[in-house]
């Protein structure tokens, strides 16, 4: 027998190189090779640009589909009286919200615009649901009439919707919307009447003493990208605390609680370590949270649960593909791909920010301005055979803050090369903004996986069919 001292082996097991080896064996990681994303729905990613220029807008209606059947399951197979809307404001597109009613989903609106452009998308008042905390005293008073129920978020908004209804000689449904604590972090206060110093309680006595009104419902919206799906439970006790207070005093119950949104979809904040899909509870975790409240509850005295969720169904369905259009710090840029080696990555890495390595894209955050504070995922366009470095991404507006990511791992990519940025269906079209460029053309790859174009590229005269020069600065 040799009791002499055998070392370990020390291979590389996987046959690759020592520090792909051990990305691989991260838990966390996906690896170094980095996923490309050359196709949407079938559609090359190429081909799309050719067709419509770049930047460009794609929207998946197979995906958004997918994201409201699975949303509705989640609910209904939880709880049975549900009531679905969408919330506008994360994406407005007609073609969006057309697929939303199609599905049966109502609306939640947030502006006198928002409520006429539902009213124009077919949606009958009695399928509106008016938040937000200004509503014009013309829009209140349309909403009233065509039976839409508003959210009253202000004893101002109060008083003007008191003396209207006078006016309108009839009695109306109207909701309260209220803000609580939950231990969630932050609280949004902006909006509504507080629980906290009794005014939502007081708020809703007066509603339901006057003959005119009925209160049916309670509202909050505890504030948007929610990780802990126990902030729901939290919150549906409170509101159910709030019903039975009301009822006991005054004989009314009120028939139906509205949560709002906030469920988040897979992205992650800038900081957060991923992937999103074990990060982000599933939407699973909160229908439990909300559905086991609500059926501790005796069954006639369930209420009506009603959901306004935005990001969770449209942000995956999102993407906006972009091109590169300069580089900027890094290796020199004729310098071929080989000679990237690990000193010249370290280089980088320790130099200043000008002289990182930096791809300047055809859009920003004028396109993107969740970047701010989503780390957006870029997905190159094609496989490159280097190892990913540090880059930064610059967006194309002439302001320093616009960078859409300030460090993320990409291969070295070439100029005219595109990275397609996903998710990114929840606010980013809504909020983007026509500073130094106009907005790109938007795409729909249907079911059938065709390409419909569903709003054309901006022009010159889009903006300006809305100004006049005055006479002396004519001509
Ligand atoms: C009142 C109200 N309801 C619903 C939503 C939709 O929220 P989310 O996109 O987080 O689901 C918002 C957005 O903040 C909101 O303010």
């Amino acid at each position: 027998m040799n009791d002499a001292y055998q070392g370990p082996t020390i291979t590389s097991e996987l046959g690759r190189l020592p520090i792909e080896a051990a990305a691989d064996r991260n838990r966390l990681s996906r690896g170094t090779a980095g996923e490309v994303l050359d196709m949407i729905d079938g559609a090359p990613v190429a081909e799309l640009l050719r067709e419509h220029g770049s930047p460009l807008f794609v929207f998946s209606e197979t995906t958004l589909r997918r994201k409201l059947r699975h949303f509705r399951e989640a609910f209904t197979s939880r709880y049975k009286s549900m009531s679905f809307a969408w919330s506008f404001k994360t994406n407005r597109l007609d073609a969006i919200c057309k697929i939303m009613k199609d599905e049966g989903w109502a609306a939640e609106v947030v502006s006198d615009f928002e409520y006429q452009k539902a009213r124009r998308l077919g949606y009958e008042g009695s399928q509106i649901v008016y938040n937000g905390p200004y509503k014009s005293r013309a829009s209140l008073k349309t909403a009233l009439e065509e039976g839409a129920l508003i959210q009253i978020d202000s004893w101002d908004e109060l008083a003007v919707v008191e003396d209207l209804v006078e006016e309108l000689d009839d009695t109306f449904d109207v909701g309260l919307r209220v803000w609580l604590t939950t231990g969630h972090a932050p609280v949004w206060s902006k909006f509504g009447f507080s629980m906290i110093n009794g005014e939502a309680q007081q708020a809703a006595r007066r509603i339901i003493r006057n003959p005119r009104f009925r209160l049916h419902t309670i509202h909050c919206h505890v504030g948007t990208y929610v990780l802990d799906p126990e902030t729901y439970g939290v919150a549906t006790q409170i509101l159910l605390g709030m019903r039975k207070n009301l009822s006991d005093d005054t004989g009314h119950l009120v028939p139906c609680l509205n949560l709002g949104g906030g469920f988040p979809s897979n992205s992650l904040l800038h900081g957060m370590i991923g992937p999103a899909e074990v990060v982000i509870p599933p939407i699973e975790d909160y229908a439990d949270a909300i559905a086991t409240e609500l059926n501790a509850l005796p069954k006639r005295d369930r209420p009506l649960l009603r959901l306004e969720s935005g990001r969770f169904l449209v942000d995956e369905a999102g993407y906006l593909i972009t091109t590169i259009v300069a580089i900027k710090g890094g290796p020199r840029p004729d310098a071929p791909a080989e000679t990237l080696s690990s000193i010249v990555v370290k280089e980088q890495m320790l130099l200043s920010d000008t002289a990182r390595l930096s791809y300047v894209l055809d859009a920003g955050i004028n396109l993107l301005f969740t970047a701010n504070w989503f780390a957006i995922q870029p997905y190159p366009g094609r496989r490159v055979e280097t190892l990913p470095v540090p880059t930064r991404l610059l967006g194309c507006l002439c302001m320093e803050i616009d960078v859409i990511r300030d460090h993320v791992d990409l291969p070295r990519l070439q100029t005219g090369d595109h990275l397609t940025f996903h998710p990114v269906g929840a606010y980013n079209f809504d909020q983007s903004m026509q500073f130094i460029y106009l907005r790109p053309a938007v795409v729909l790859i249907g079911t059938d996986r065709k390409v419909h174009q569903i709003r054309r590229k901006e022009t010159l005269d889009d903006i300006e069919s809305a100004e006049t020069l005055p006479a002396h600065l004519s001509g």
